[in-house]
């Protein structure tokens, strides 16, 4: 029997995209620091057995999938009020820069209604507290790196502006209404959970470490967006962030609302810009097989570096990330693939 004071201190948790890759995460941290979560996911690109798997894992622990849109204010509404939830995280969205410049409408229906949506259902139920998931991509081309959050925000692609205008949203609902937020940017979520429970399993997948590893997998040769960057090897500089250190920094973000904290946006990324090439190095040596690739030319809307600052993270939220080595990343990313080669459809 859970004593009250712990309920206080570990109060429910909704979340949105739970079932999704950075979400299903987040739970977990959430689910090993004491809350009660609930999923609220479409499952349109979440997986319903990652909610299953972390249920299992934390017997003690209730870990409730709802089945629902964004979009669909009754649907949250309910679900917000079946949790008695005291706060909100919130990652249901489209997230491919890609397919934002080809389907902008849709960025939008999803990323600034359904996120609205939210927002409202949240001021109609009385939940304060809104944990948000933002992108480097609300900085566009970087005007200097490290990006820390003082850099202004021009976005270059229809994501990174729908996920701005929320940001922007969110100050104006403060004034408003008693709402507090912590937004994070994350720069490159990679990696996946070092106990293999859980891992990332998009479709199609476009991300770049995956990627690699199926290729070196025997999948479709990599193809490097872009060698003609101004950049030391002319690849594109990214800088690797584990998601379980991402997952972390939710759960510092929520305890700072919930102690009362005042709102605030913090960049994720570990600091280190690592390019395109470096990452095909360090997948072939990690998989000890070569990653078969061939050089293609660069894919729309992509920045050529981005490289974070994340000391106000560290300063202000205590955010320690452990696992950001790229050879860490790589390494359990390697672990999830190769164990789940046809990611969460592989049987046990
Ligand atoms: N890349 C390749 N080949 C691939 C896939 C990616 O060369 O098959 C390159 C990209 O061109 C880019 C780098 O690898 O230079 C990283 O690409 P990802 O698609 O893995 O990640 P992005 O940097 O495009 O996107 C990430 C997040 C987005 C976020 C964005 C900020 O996934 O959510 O950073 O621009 F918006």
């Amino acid at each position: 029997m859970v004593s009250p004071t712990a309920r206080l201190a570990a109060p429910n948790v909704l979340v949105t995209g739970g079932a999704g890759y950075i979400g299903s995460h987040a739970v977990k941290a959430l689910a090993a620091a004491g809350h009660d979560v609930w999923v609220f996911d479409n499952l349109s690109a979440g997986h319903a057995e990652a909610v299953g798997r972390l249920q299992a894992a934390f017997p003690e622990r209730r870990i409730t999938l709802v089945e629902g849109d964004i979009t669909d204010a009754i649907a949250i509404t309910q679900a917000l009020r079946a949790s008695s939830a005291a706060a909100v995280m919130h990652f249901a969205a489209r997230l491919s820069v890609d397919e934002s410049m080809r389907e902008p409408a849709a960025y939008y229906r999803t990323n600034v209604i359904g996120t609205l949506t939210v927002l409202e259902a949240l001021a109609a139920s009385g939940v304060r507290h809104f944990v948000f998931s933002s992108t480097a991509a609300t900085f566009g081309e970087p005007l200097h790196t490290p990006i820390d959050e003082t850099h202004p925000q021009l976005p270059i692609n229809p994501y990174g502006q729908t996920k701005l205008v929320v940001e922007q949203a969110l100050a104006h609902l403060e004034r408003a209404t008693r709402l507090t937020s912590v937004v994070f940017r994350y720069f490159n979520a990679a990696g996946a959970d070092p106990a293999g429970l859980i891992g990332e399993d998009h479709t199609p997948e476009d991300h770049l470490i995956p990627r690699a590893i199926l290729a070196a997998l025997g999948g479709e040769p990599l193809q490097i967006f872009g060698a003609d960057y101004p950049t030391p090897d002319g690849t594109c500089l990214r800088d690797f962030v584990h998601v379980s250190d991402l997952a972390d920094a939710h759960v510092l973000g929520l305890r700072r609302l919930l102690a009362g904290g005042a709102s605030g946006a913090y960049n994720l990324g570990m600091g280190d810009g690592v390019s395109v090439r470096e990452v095909v190095d360090t997948v072939a040596r990690i998989a000890g097989r070569p990653v078969p690739h061939v050089t293609a030319p660069r894919r729309a809307g992509d920045p050529s570096r981005l490289v974070a600052s994340s000391q106000k993270a560290r300063t202000e939220l205590g955010w320690a990330p452990s696992r950001g080595s790229l050879d860490t990343i790589v390494r359990t990313a390697w672990q999830w693939h190769t164990r789940h080669p046809h990611g969460y459809r592989t049987r046990a």
